[in-house]
């Protein structure tokens, strides 16, 4: 069949989930997996998500180059044409497929997406493309949102917060990321899982500090690697897996997970120690993705459905030794595997975010025994979220002492520790370690180590 083998599946699925997120501001992940349930072959679902993250970490040059190339912007009923040619433009600037082919491939696309009649316009675009390539390129000049394609406001922040890393946080957020392992201990050593990994053929690296960690260079379909279907390997990035480092677990704690949907952190803690884990969400759809991921790696945990800032509707009022609060964050140090992530947040997004990990923070620690340990993270790279954040924790908790962990990875972002997204080939983490001291002791002037 002629659609089968014309590309233009792939490249319309593809575009129509650009314009679900560039146009109505949904989601990539969600409106992904709708597209791709379409599509029967691997193959072409691997090739609608690749393009699809490739425009959308280049937006304004592919947009800008269009605007050049199309006289007349399209009518609203005709706009998918104008995704499906920026899916094109991506194509033919990356080299991969012969140019024909991707033209090609999109003049069906534009075809098999009702618009035949515009058919004669991708020919005519994408081929202009090719033909005043350089001219064209070279008209994009060096403005960092051409460049790096990121909204601006963003390109400002981070370079506020990162003065000496910026360009290199902008690039790493444009690379694909690697596929990171976590190994289950329970199920397994390391070694072992690295062996099985090794006869299928599948080479995976250690990540130095990160004891539970492998990281792949290759792309590999997960529920197929030795020991996955039976609880022996999750996927998590191996910042995602400092987490567990800083809590400094032990066997009998009583341990609460306050944001812990789908659950990646949560397990892990369950995989390492025998502990009591209270796994709380205030979204009872995610909430169940936690069971779904308890159950398959066989681990137990109490699922609490309630909100952090509110633990009176939920605590039944006995302490914990430890608590992770994984904050709902701008999501800023995991922008390449999310590319949606930078055109759907907006920049008074982060004073709302912040506000709230403030409230999850003064809410959870009085849930917090004295001496025990609680880990705030977040997967951004902004230092509202971070380190300004963390500060003005401490200053408002006397009884809170910072605790260093400077054997782990990552940069000293005084009070916590930040992983910028690309060091050791991991996403962007921040985390701030602090041990609740004894009523009336107020705050040590100096650091601790863990215990
Ligand atoms: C960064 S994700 C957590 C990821 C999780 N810890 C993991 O490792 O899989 C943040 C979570 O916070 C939840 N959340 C947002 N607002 C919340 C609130 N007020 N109380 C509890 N959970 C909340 C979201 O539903 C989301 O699942």
């Amino acid at each position: 069949m002629a659609a089968e083998s014309d590309g233009s599946r792939p490249r319309l699925a593809a575009a129509r989930a650009l314009a679900a997120v560039l146009d109505q501001g949904r989601a990539l992940d969600g409106v992904l997996e709708q597209e791709l349930s379409r599509l029967s072959q691997a193959r072409d679902r691997a090739l609608a998500r690749r393009l699809a993250h490739a425009v959308l970490r280049s937006w304004p040059a592919l947009d800008a180059l269009l605007g050049r190339l199309i006289n007349r912007r399209p009518a609203r009923r005709e706009r998918l044409v104008w995704f499906i040619l920026a899916v094109g433009l991506a194509e033919l600037r990356q080299g991969r497929e012969p140019a024909p082919a991707v033209v090609h491939a999109a003049v069906a696309a534009t075809a098999a997406a009702g618009l035949a009649r515009l058919k004669g316009l991708s020919n005519a675009v994408l081929r202009g493309y090719l033909r005043r390539k350089t001219e064209l390129e070279h008209d994009l000049g060096d403005n960092p949102v051409l460049r790096w394609g990121y909204p601006r406001w963003f390109i400002d922040l981070v370079r506020r917060d990162w003065p000496d890393h910026w360009q290199d946080l902008l690039d790493a957020g444009n690379q694909p990321p690697p596929l990171t392992l976590r190994v289950n201990r329970r199920h397994w050593t390391r070694d072992q899982a690295q062996a099985a990994l090794a006869a299928a053929g599948i080479d995976a690296g250690v990540v130095p500090g990160l004891p539970d960690a492998l990281m792949l260079d290759q792309r590999a379909a997960v529920s197929a690697l030795p020991g996955f279907s039976d609880g022996g390997l999750s996927v998590q990035d191996a910042a995602a897996q400092l987490a567990v480092e800083h809590l400094a677990l032990t066997a009998g704690q009583r341990v609460l997970d306050a944001c812990a949907a789908p659950g990646g952190k949560a397990a892990h803690i369950l995989e390492r120690a025998d502990v009591a884990l209270t796994a709380v969400d205030v979204d009872a759809e995610r909430l169940a993705r936690v069971a779904d991921n308890f159950k398959r790696l066989g681990l137990t945990g109490q699922l609490q459905l309630g909100d952090a800032t509110r633990p009176e509707d939920w605590w039944d009022g006995r302490l914990f030794d430890r608590i992770l609060l994984d904050a709902p964050c701008s999501a800023s140090g995991v922008i390449r595997r999310h590319p949606d992530v930078r055109w759907l947040r907006q920049p008074a997004d982060i004073g709302v975010l912040a506000d709230l990990q403030a409230r999850m923070l003064d809410a959870l620690w009085p849930l917090l025994a004295p001496g025990g340990i609680l880990v705030y993270a977040t997967c951004s790279v902004l230092a509202d979220e971070n380190q300004h954040q963390a500060r003005a924790f401490l200053e408002r908790h006397d009884d809170a002492e910072t605790i260093n962990h400077d054997q782990l990875p990552g940069l000293d972002r005084e009070p916590g520790r930040q992983v910028l997204p690309g060091t050791l080939a991991m996403d962007g983490f921040y985390h701030l370690a602090v041990r609740r001291l004894p009523p009336g002791c107020g705050r040590a002037s100096r650091s601790s180590g863990p215990d």
